[in-house]
Order: C-alpha cells, then structure tokens, then sequence
C-alpha cells in the first residue's frame, strides 16, 4: 500500500508566498527533520533567483586600531591587550593586487571604526590607487562603520561600491544591551546609517550576529523582517563567539552551545534566502571558527559569497573580534588554495573575474525603490 504522506506545519509554510513573523519564529525552532526541509527549499530557491555560483571577496583587515566599545568585540578601545596596528598603504595595495591576480571579483576593506581626517584621506587613497592597480576591474566593498553622509558618498564617487554596516541586532532593546550607551553607539543613528548608504548608491549590506545573551527567536524573526523592510542587498551574518577580554564575557554560561549557535546561523541563513530570494548572502568567517566546513555549509543552505581572508599574515593574530578566529597562521595563497575545491564539493562553482552584484540590487534600482 502507498504510504500517506501527512504534510507537517513545516511543509505548509515552506510552500507560503510570504513568511509572517510567527512563521519564522516556528520554522526557527524546527527539528533535525523538519530543518532539512528548509535547508532544501533555501537551495532550491537559490539555485533559482541567484544561481549556484559563489563569489570572493577578499578581505582585507587593515587595522585593529577603533574608536568604539561594543560590549561583544574582541578589538573594542578599552580592551589594552590588543597590539594595535594599521597596515601600510603599499601592503594593502599588495593584498589588492593579489585579488586581482587571482582573478577575485572584489575585495573588501575593513577596519575598526575611525573618522579623523587622516584615516578618511588613507582610504580615499586608497580607493582610488587599488582601481587604477587594477585597470578598473577589481571591484570594491567597504567595511568602515558609521561616517557622515559625505564621507560615504566621497567613497562612492572614488569607486567603493558596496558597504557592510552590520545592525548587529535589529530590536532596539537588545541593542543596547551589548552597546554602551552614548550617541557613538546609537540604534537610530545605525540605521540612519543605512538609509544614508543606499540613498548614496551602495549595495548596502547588514547583518546580525546568532546566539547573543538573551536573543530569542523572536529577536531572530525581527532581523530577518528588518532586512526585508529596509530593503537590504546583501547580507552576513554569523554565531555570537565570546572573547575573554570583553565584558560579554560574563555572560558565557547563559549561551547556547557552539554547535547550536552554528545550527541556528544555517537555519537564519536558510530562512532568509527564502524571505529573500535575490538577495546575497555570505557565508560568514564566524561560521567556519565553529566548524572548518562552516563556510561551506552556509553555502549549501543559501550563502553565495566567501570573503577569504587575504590580510598580510603578520597581523592576523591581532584582528581578533572573537576567539578562535581561523586562519591566523596562514598566507593567503594557503587559504584560497583548497577553498575551491571545497566550494565545488558543495556543488557550487567559482565565479573568478565577476563582480556577482546582487540581482536584488539591480532591481531596486531600476525602481528606484528605496
Ligand atoms: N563574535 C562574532 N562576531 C563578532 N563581531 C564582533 N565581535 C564579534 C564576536 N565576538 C562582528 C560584528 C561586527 C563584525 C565586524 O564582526 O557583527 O559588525
Ligand atoms: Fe564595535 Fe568592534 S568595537 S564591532
């Protein structure tokens, strides 16, 4: 006799035009079964709108050296046990260059938070140097913090054209647990921030991290609606990992296990490529500090861009947001070297030479949307 097949509530959402906040809570929660669903809707949906393609961005750590003091962040101001450092102009040109050999779409800078002038003058530099190193192709992602609206649109106009300001958790009240509490570190002015960067022209980017003290699923359901409503082009997000020299730190034994904050960024990158289908999705270094095969697990489920770590080595060891971080000891040429055949065992491929733009990004500016 055929057996009956009896849909669960998980099937019924997975089939649903659009997921309500309860909706996501409930498929957040799902079981080992029940997940595995959702990991095949995300990758079938991927496969659809975004293609099985992943793209690099290599990333380029620059400096340690931050005016800000999230409660969370291993290279915070108050932490004094951190070796400060900001790597030269001609060093990050290098690491450019290395991109561009190595037939990378893009790079990414990023640095602890500053906006003195000398620092905005390094990137503009910068900016400018690494598209004429590059005949124009390499393309351009900055990870800088919170700037004034002209500063963004200077970085802009000198050839960035993508920017990660994380909201690091999109429920206010959760925010300001793990911010101190000053202007510097304001849940409104983090997402004024954001309105600023897409009305300059940025594929904008956010995310959220996974597993945060007293994070509910509820929480989790708001960030993914939160990136829905801002209308948000790309996204990375990892687990929460605690650092000894941060006063988060305390808080360590109300944490779920390592394992579970890493099941839970899947099912959240999961989710998401179902809430948001042309959007693009990275897998984030915090997963593959979990598990070497993080990455490449969040790729299988969703994710579509790998930022491989191609900082000068000497000063890994000191761009420590959270411990554990990998690849600390390796050069680049190590990291990119058996990366690929990991993508491809994920069956995925390597889009070498492309930008890989968000097609949500391309639609909302052809309507001008947001
Ligand atoms: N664990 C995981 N991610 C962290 N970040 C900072 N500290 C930690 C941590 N302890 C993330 C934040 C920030 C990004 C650069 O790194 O989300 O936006
Ligand atoms: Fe804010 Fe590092 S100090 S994320």
């Amino acid at each position: 006799m055929p057996q009956k097949i009896i849909k669960t509530q998980t099937d019924f959402l997975l089939e649903k035009e659009e997921l309500t906040h309860g909706d996501i809570v409930y498929l957040l929660q799902a079981n080992q079964k029940e997940r595995q669903k959702i990991f095949k809707r995300a990758a079938e949906i991927k496969q659809k709108y975004v293609g099985n393609k992943v793209y690099y961005r290599g990333l380029i750590e620059f400096s340690n050296i931050c005016s800000k003091d999230c409660f969370y962040c291993g290279i915070r101001r108050s932490n004094k046990h951190t070796n400060r450092y900001l790597i030269n102009e001609e060093a990050i040109l290098q690491a450019v260059k290395f991109a561009h050999d190595n037939r990378y779409g893009s790079v990414v800078f990023q640095a602890g938070e500053r906006s003195d002038k000398e620092f905005i003058e390094l990137i503009n530099r910068v900016l400018k140097r690494s598209k004429e190193l590059t005949n124009n192709e390499i393309g351009i992602t900055i990870s800088l913090g919170e700037q004034t609206y002209e500063v963004y649109k200077r970085w802009f106009g000198l050839g960035a054209h993508r920017y990660l300001l994380r909201i690091e958790s999109a429920t206010q009240a959760l925010y300001e647990q793990i911010h101190p509490k000053n202007k510097k570190h304001s849940f409104q002015e983090r997402i004024k921030a954001l309105r600023m960067l897409q009305k300059a022209g940025y594929q904008t980017g956010t995310g959220v991290m996974i597993g945060l003290p007293n994070q509910t699923y509820e929480h989790l359901a708001n960030d993914i609606l939160f990136f829905k409503d801002l209308g948000i082009d790309m996204v990375g997000m990892g687990a929460y990992i605690e650092h000894k020299e941060t006063p988060m730190f305390e808080k360590k034994d109300s944490l779920l296990p390592l394992n579970e904050r890493f099941t839970l960024s899947l099912k959240m990158i999961a989710i998401l490529r179902i809430v948001m289908k042309d959007i693009n999705i990275a897998a984030a270094t915090a997963l593959q500090a979990i598990d070497p095969l993080g990455r490449e697990k969040a790729i299988k489920v969703g994710a579509n861009i790998i930022m491989p770590n191609i900082t000068p080595t000497v000063h890994r060891a000191d761009y420590q947001l959270y411990e554990n971080k990998p690849c600390i000891d390796e050069g680049a040429d190590d990291c990119t070297g058996c990366l690929e055949a990991r993508i491809n065992l994920a069956g995925a491929e390597v889009g070498y030479g492309e930008w890989g733009d968000s097609p949500h990004y391309a639609k909302r500016i052809a309507n001008n949307k947001h």
